[in-house]
């Protein structure tokens, strides 16, 4: 079933808004202090405009157009709790709803004079907007949550590429000795060893890695090598999650995915760990974005730039078990963006 889009004028057959099961997705848009207090941010979103602003601390997410003559809201400004219009000044109050019209400040708005509100949450420092009806919440990090943890947040990374391929790299072993060599694998210790999966439910999590032994010149930026275990969790079509282990350190990355317009993508990711509190964060993040950049390279160069799912396409190892499970999954969720 196909539903009209949120963003009217960007409902091209092509559109990344043509996908159902995105659009009950949350996305992360901005971090949380992207948007302070008094100031409109536009984002883009699924192809779409999304325009951000505060009424006190309350976060709200609204397609970034005036329903009067189409005029972005993110160039007006905010004003005691509301958002009024850059063109014609109509005033609309944190419901969306247009309050005040200064043409004829005499007359009650008219019931259809409403902003398109979006849903929206602020969990881990980041702001997540669903478009539609939500399909589920929030995906859960609980270490990221922990106060035994030291939590941080990397990027948006900007990618030419679309959210499935971007989340099997995520899930890639094989990859880390290769790609990575020096940091996350090595040429003596390119083999992958036998690892746990579970297949993800159709209407419920993704499929789930565990157990997954590498070792690593450097597994965190701080140059000591180690045995880590890696365990990786499938939360959502562009949400995943693993948690490396060093005995009883634990690193937890968060990578969310966001589709902005056809082609392109923006990722997110969060991290938390028990350990390495002396580590200056911009020396963690800087590590991330040297990975990040050697990931970049080669899966902008992947073709098809839609995932195959018929797992007829290209060849797999039995190390690609994960990515299988993946694949599977997504088919069974009925996501056609981004996957062929
Ligand atoms: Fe927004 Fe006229 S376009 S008030
Ligand atoms: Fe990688």
């Amino acid at each position: 079933m196909s539903h009209a889009s949120p963003f009217p004028d960007n409902a091209g057959a092509n559109s990344v808004l043509q996908d159902d099961v995105l659009r009950g997705q949350w996305f992360v848009v901005a971090q949380s202090g992207d948007v302070p207090l008094g100031q409109a941010v536009a984002r883009r979103l699924l192809g779409g405009d999304v325009v951000l602003w505060r009424d006190g601390g309350r976060i709200h997410a609204w397609q970034d157009l005036c329903i009067h003559r189409g005029a972005k809201l993110s160039l007006g400004k905010v004003r005691d709790g509301c958002m009024v219009c850059p063109y014609h000044a109509w005033v609309y109050d944190g419901d969306g709803k247009c309050i005040h019209i200064p043409a004829q400040p005499d007359r009650t708005p008219p019931l259809r004079a409403r902003a398109n509100v979006f849903h929206v949450r602020e969990r881990y420092g980041l702001i997540w907007v669903c478009i539609a009806q939500p399909s589920g919440d929030v995906p859960a990090f609980p270490l990221a949550e922990d106060t035994s943890c030291r939590m941080f947040l990397c990027g948006p990374y900007s990618f030419e590429a679309k959210g499935p391929r971007l989340i099997e790299n995520f899930l890639d072993v094989g990859h880390l000795a290769i790609v990575h060599a020096g940091l996350l694998g090595d040429a003596e210790h390119e083999a992958i060893p036998e690892y746990e999966v579970e297949e993800g439910l159709a209407h419920g999590v993704g499929p789930v890695a565990r157990n997954i032994r590498i070792h690593q010149p450097d597994p965190d930026g701080t140059g000591r090598a180690a045995e880590v275990t890696y365990d990786y969790q499938v939360h959502a079509p562009l949400v995943a999650s693993f948690i490396k282990s060093q005995g009883d350190n634990k690193l937890f990355m968060g990578y969310t995915i966001t589709p902005t317009e056809e082609g392109f993508s923006e990722a997110w990711a969060v991290f938390a760990m028990n350990y390495g509190f002396e580590i200056p964060e911009q020396d963690l993040r800087a590590f991330q974005q040297t990975v990040v950049m050697q990931d970049k390279a080669v899966v902008e160069s992947q073709r098809p730039e839609l995932l195959p799912l018929d797992l007829q396409e290209e060849l797999h190892l039995r190390s690609d078990r994960m990515a299988i499970a993946y694949r599977k999954w997504l088919r069974a969720t009925g996501l056609k963006y981004g996957v062929a």
